[in-house]
């Protein structure tokens, strides 16, 4: 099976490798798992007092397909409002780096990541408003 050029570029450099604190107040963590492999994605996101992503930070326990998925979902959600993040597909994730149809869910796992993170961005956020009235 060939892998795609931009796959394996993602897999031998991946972006944004690391951790932010998940009890800084603008970090956002999304913890998820694939039924189908077990295999573990944890997907961070920093928000700006713009209300942007500042900044993206990943790490998966997986193959490469997820590896290469959640480092390109680093990259795409840089700069974005949570409103553009969330509109990301995995199946744009899985196009560009031209998954096979097996490795699919690997692209569904980083989908569900950012999706995750920013949830629970927002929840810390109500919260701290409450605390805060
Ligand atoms: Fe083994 Fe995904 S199934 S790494
Ligand atoms: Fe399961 Fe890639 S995430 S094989």
């Amino acid at each position: 099976m060939a892998y795609s050029e931009k796959l394996l570029d993602h897999y031998d450099n991946p972006r944004n490798i690391g951790s932010f604190d998940k009890n800084d107040g603008g970090v956002g963590t999304g913890l998820v798992g694939a039924p189908a492999c077990g295999d573990v994605m944890k997907l961070q996101i920093k928000v700006g007092a713009d209300g942007r992503i500042a900044d993206a930070k990943f790490k998966t326990f997986g193959c490469g397909s997820a590896i290469a998925s959640s480092s390109l979902a680093t990259e795409w959600v840089k700069g974005k409002t949570l409103e553009e993040a969330e509109k990301i597909k995995n199946t744009e994730i899985a196009q560009h780096l031209s998954l096979p149809p097996v490795k699919i869910h690997c692209s569904v796992l980083a989908e569900d990541a950012i999706k995750a993170a920013i949830k629970d961005f927002r929840t810390k956020q109500g919260s701290k408003d409450k605390a805060a009235e």
